[in-house]
């Protein structure tokens, strides 16, 4: 295994999406768009940006519109070319050109500890970035890529290294918890010694929750291949990191960007608010709609 760079990423999206059905039914919520670009593209931009060259996609029934995404469509390219619309052009061909882009199966979902697995031939022996296909984290563009920050950290161990998120007390029992001790002065890498998996406030080891993007050396999948359905019936990833760190470190980095789970409802809409309000051509526009709105209402 070679500490020194990570090339290889995993985006598995092939969960039922049940919080976002009806929609989620045959539309996979990896594409629901943030203003106009689907929230998985957003990702596989991070990716890119943060080195990466390969990508790996766990897909699955319903989720056909990913693939059809990121391949190109010269069809609409053609379209687009005779009729001089280049800026629609240049969007739509640079989506297939931003890295060699692989989709597989899951053929039952039995969780996301079980979708990684499928990443374990593609994969082989090197380090590889996991990224939940759902959620961004930090506005795209702005600042550095968190994928990116957590390869730093995986070239300066050659460990396993998560993302974590702080958040409010009242929220602990939605995720996995990480506590540990604290590495650098600026408490931003924390040595991860207990990981728990939605603990209530009283038996959470911290507020610090792993959020969404990871890096794990190769021997994860052994330690995948040997964890049992948990909990909701499902292969818990989380599950497998708590075996793994048994045997290696893992270390967690503390993030200051902000997490968009578009996931969730309420975070999709505040998600498009948020990011619209921030573009030149509709943000002053919405503001005042917004303004006048909610006076009206
Ligand atoms: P979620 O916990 O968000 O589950 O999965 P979900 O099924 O997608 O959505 P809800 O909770 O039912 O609304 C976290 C990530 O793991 C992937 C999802 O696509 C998402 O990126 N996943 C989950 C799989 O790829 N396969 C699974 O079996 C489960």
């Amino acid at each position: 295994m070679n500490p020194t760079s990570v090339r290889k990423a995993v985006i598995p999206a092939a969960g039922f999406g049940t919080r976002f059905l009806p929609s989620a039914k045959s539309l996979p919520k990896e594409m629901l768009p943030i203003i106009d670009t689907p929230t998985i593209q957003h990702v596989v931009e991070e990716a890119v940006e943060s080195g990466i060259t390969d990508i790996l996609m766990i897909i699955g029934k319903s989720k056909r519109a990913i693939e059809e995404h990121f391949y190109p469509n010269l069809d609409l390219e053609k379209e687009l070319s005779d009729k001089g619309k280049i800026e629609e052009l240049e969007k739509i061909q640079k989506i297939s050109g931003l890295a060699n882009i692989h989709f597989i199966w899951q053929q039952e979902l039995k969780g996301l500890g079980d979708a990684v697995s499928y990443a374990r031939s593609f994969v082989g022996n090197q380090a590889f970035a996991l990224l939940l296909g759902d959620t961004l984290l930090g506005v795209p563009g702005e600042g550095a890529a968190v994928t990116g920050q957590l390869i730093e950290v995986f070239c300066q161990h050659g460990q396993n290294v998560v993302a974590l998120e702080e958040v409010p007390e009242e929220k602990v029992n939605r995720y996995g918890i990480a506590g540990g001790d604290w590495l650098s002065e600026n408490n931003a890498v924390l040595k991860i010694d207990t990981l728990i998996e939605k603990p209530s406030p009283d038996e959470a080891p911290s507020r610090l929750a792993i959020a969404s993007r990871y890096v794990f050396r190769p021997e994860i999948f052994e330690y995948l291949a040997n964890t049992p359905r948990g909990k909701n019936n499902e292969v818990q990833l989380t599950d497998a990191m708590v075996s793994m760190m048994a045997d290696h470190a893992m270390y967690g980095l503390k993030l200051t960007e902000k997490r968009y789970d578009i996931g969730n409802k309420l975070d999709f809409i505040k998600t498009n608010i948020e990011f619209a309000l921030r573009r030149d051509d509709i943000g002053p526009e919405l503001r005042d709609y917004i303004k006048k709105l909610a006076e009206d209402l």
